[in-house]
């Protein structure tokens, strides 16, 4: 029998003789899908996106309740910067209404609030608001939500590289201390565990410059589902796949089964 995680027993790890769910422990989405919805309907893209904040709480609620430690979400990427004017104006416009009338059940939920990315690029008002409700929301305990804003994976590594040769030009770090180790404390995600499932919603089957390093070993999911019609249901789709399969991070079945 091997040991797992149950869904109702959150953060305990728990040796068991009965076979149980493997929930993640770590879950990062690409909420995708949002215009498309909207342009199905024959709605503004900005309303696809008022949509996709509706599922994201949806998904946010049935993630904590299924026991998920955090949820890493692409709220918007670093290439999300050349879109048109007006979508970047109506996406920081939501982010900030969001973080506002989300705050109180995010702290009805026990989230705790994070944020990954070039957090410099965002509007001051974004920047101030977010840097609030992650104060606000710091000692929640349930589940932690990540954005991940002006976020790619590129521009993250090329940050963390320059970081490392800055410490190295000051005699303050060796080349030879330069390790996996090392790298990923110097990643915006340095204290995060490395996500175990990654899920893409919309039927689109890319990485799109998203937690490169720390998914390397992440079990990939599609969903043909776009992000506004996603939530508890397609979530649990995607948990069931996830717990179907072994990870063996390079090793074989048998070591693996040995181990556990
Ligand atoms: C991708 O869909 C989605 C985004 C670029 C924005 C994600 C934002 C939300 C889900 C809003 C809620 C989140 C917060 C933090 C307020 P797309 O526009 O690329 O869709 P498409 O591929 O169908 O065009």
């Amino acid at each position: 029998m091997s040991k797992t995680r149950s869904a109702t027993e959150g953060q305990e790890e728990q040796e068991t003789t009965q076979p149980r769910v493997r929930v993640p422990r770590h879950v990062a989405i690409i909420m995708d899908g949002n215009g498309r919805w909207a342009q199905q309907r024959g709605l503004p893209r900005a309303e696809g996106h008022i949509r996709g904040q509706d599922a994201l709480r949806a998904t946010l609620r049935a993630a904590a309740e299924l026991g998920i430690e955090y949820l890493t979400v692409y709220a918007f990427s670093t290439e999300n910067w050349a879109r048109p004017q007006q979508e970047v104006e109506a996406l920081m416009e939501l982010l900030i209404s969001a973080i506002h009338s989300e705050t109180p059940e995010l702290m009805s939920q026990g989230v705790r609030l994070r944020a990954i990315g070039d957090l410099s690029r965002l509007p001051e008002r974004a920047r101030q608001s977010l840097y609030e409700c992650i104060e606000r929301t710091k000692d929640n305990k349930q589940i932690t939500l990540v954005l991940a804003l002006s976020y790619s994976s590129r521009d993250e590594l090329t940050r963390a590289t320059r970081r490392i040769a800055g410490a190295i030009h000051r005699g303050e770090l060796q080349e030879t201390d330069i390790t996996e180790e090392l790298i990923t404390s110097y990643l915006d995600t340095a204290d995060l565990p490395d996500p175990d499932l990654l899920i893409r919603t919309g039927g689109e089957e890319r990485i799109s410059n998203y937690l490169l390093w720390q998914a390397a070993y992440s079990e990939l999911f599609f969903s043909p589902v776009y992000w506004p019609d996603f939530g508890k249901a397609p979530l649990e789709a995607a948990l069931e796949a996830y717990a179907s399969r072994e990870r063996r991070f390079g090793k074989t079945s048998e070591q693996i089964q040995l181990e556990d």
